[in-house]
């Protein structure tokens, strides 16, 4: 059992409230689908449910089989140390590890003293070895022993880096903008396994509505900061609504 909710959860910056939602819950299906107009809220909301922006009001809440702690006297590195992680629709950084480095660094459990832990040998060094090798050699990166070297190598590296940390529940914010097609299908295959074999859960938030439908199990539709529809793929695709204030129909 896994569950992310949210209830009465609101951001406002200057008075302008960007998200209002009364209650959602990911995580009950495989895989969900988060989608909605540009604006609508959905990387906010995604910022918030990991504790990197915080709520104007609100409660989140995570269940697992061993219990629900409340999310929000958390900070982001302690949500994720329980299993909840997302990955970012814009990339910074990146440049000062190794594609390798930065997934070494991901199985390595989050720290609140940080940098201490690196490389710590908290895992039996050949494991972590051969994962990471796995990971790097599925793609063809343009150096594989060195630098993520485009925009995109960075995305890729920050989704693998999430795929290899294997969260409870992954949280993935545009994965595949910017990535060619047959990398994101590669993506997108790779996340439905694990997604299959029990692994994680994961909530991707995405523009390119055909994946969605593809690739997920249940869809909540986000508008002006707030749920207006939840549904199978089936029933999102010729909802009303959803067409009216997103696919301009
Ligand atoms: N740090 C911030 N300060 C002020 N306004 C913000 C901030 N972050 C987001 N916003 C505003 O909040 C609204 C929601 O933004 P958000 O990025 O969550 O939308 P989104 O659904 O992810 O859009 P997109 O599909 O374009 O990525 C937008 O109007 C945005 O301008
Ligand atoms: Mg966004």
């Amino acid at each position: 059992m896994m569950q992310l909710e949210a209830t009465n959860l609101t951001k406002s910056y200057h008075e302008h409230e960007v998200v209002n939602i009364e209650k959602v819950a990911f995580g009950a299906m495989g895989l969900e689908g988060l989608i909605g107009p540009n604006g609508a809220g959905k990387s906010t909301l995604m910022g918030l449910l990991t504790r990197r922006i915080a709520p104007t009001s609100g409660s989140i809440k995570l269940s697992t089989d061993t219990g629900t702690k409340s999310l929000n006297p958390l900070r982001s590195h302690e949500v994720a140390r329980i299993g909840l992680i997302k990955t970012n629709q814009r990339i910074q950084g990146f440049d000062s590890l190794t594609i390798r480095d930065s997934l070494r660094l991901a199985m390595t459990p989050p720290d609140a003293e940080g940098l201490k832990s690196i490389f710590a040998k908290t895992r039996d060094s050949d494991e972590v070895e051969e994962k990471v090798s796995y990971y790097v050699e599925a793609f063809p990166f343009t150096d594989r022993e060195g630098h993520a070297r485009s925009g995109g190598e960075k995305k890729l590296v920050d989704i693998l880096r999430c795929l290899i940390a294997e969260p409870k529940l992954l949280l993935m914010d545009e994965p595949t903008a910017g990535l060619p097609d047959d990398i994101t299908r590669k993506v997108m295959n790779m996340v439905r396994e694990k997604v299959a074999s029990g692994a994680m859960r994961v909530v991707v938030v995405e523009h390119d509505l055909p994946l969605i439908w593809e690739y997920c199990d249940y869809v909540h539709f986000l508008s002006e900061g707030s749920i207006l529809f939840e549904g199978e793929p089936d029933e999102v695709k010729s909802n009303r609504v959803v067409a009216e204030k997103y696919m301009g129909v």
